[in-house]
């Protein structure tokens, strides 16, 4: 029992025998740890990562075939020009007053934005390739605008747990250097370069999934529009803030 797979199957195991608060710390624990380890190149590590790795995806809410990854990348067919031109008017009005938060700014949804979380064509979107995903009705944008925000490999928490994320804007600055981008971290230490344009939308199930933005340079902003989904029937005061 000394390898990282057998560990991972153990915590998931541990996991079920705990009462629901109980779970949600050990799912923190994970969470913390899998942020830590899971991009972490040191051979060291490995037992650790995959460990973390294995827990998490046992413990995926979803049942799809691969929960690594992204489970969805492309343009929505609701996602025309005009409602776009519309999230991104909205996402100008709401960055004015949006918070700092960790490393990003962080703004509530605004009218339209919330009227597509909870709408029947994202509901769709997400059920062809996620079945068993529940809207939260929470959307939020964030932005990214100060050199050298970004966010560190994570795991999202229970209202997150699917996410639809939506790039709104991508202001790239001249010169050398890559652009910000979205990673996924992998237990076997690789990771996926997510490299969005405007109008772009990923479906990823953040909860278990390690994921990351690498820091915006000076001059460059990001913006985007994430919409949260739980598990079908979960206790909403679970996942609401
Ligand atoms: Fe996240």
């Amino acid at each position: 029992m000394s390898d990282g797979s057998a560990l991972g199957r153990r915590l998931a195991d541990l996991h079920r025998s705990l009462t629901p608060a109980e779970q949600a710390n050990l799912k923190l624990i994970l969470g913390l740890s899998a942020g830590r380890l899971v991009p972490d190149k040191d051979p060291g590590s490995e037992q650790g990562r995959r460990a973390v790795s294995e827990a998490l995806e046992i413990l995926c809410p979803y049942d799809v075939a691969d929960p690594r990854g992204i489970q969805y990348r492309g343009r929505p067919d609701f996602l025309t020009g005009d409602v776009l031109t519309s999230l991104i008017d909205e996402a100008r009005d709401v960055g004015r007053t949006a918070v700092p938060f960790d490393e990003h700014y962080l703004g509530c949804g605004g009218p339209i934005a919330d009227r597509i979380a909870t709408s029947r064509e994202l509901a769709d979107v997400v059920a062809s390739v996620v079945p068993g995903a529940e809207a939260t009705g929470i959307a939020s944008y964030l932005f990214y605008r100060d050199p050298g925000q970004g966010i560190i490999p994570h795991i999202d928490t229970d209202i997150f747990s699917l996410n639809v994320l939506m790039m709104l804007a991508h202001e790239i600055p001249q010169g050398p250097g890559e652009p910000s981008a979205l990673y996924m971290h992998f237990a076997d230490g690789t990771e996926q370069r997510l490299q969005l344009t405007p109008g772009e939308v990923v479906i990823f199930l953040a909860g278990t999934q390690a994921h990351s933005r690498t820091p915006i340079r000076a001059g460059e902003r990001v913006t985007i529009l994430t919409f949260g989904f739980m598990p079908q029937g979960a206790p909403l005061e679970n996942y609401r803030r």
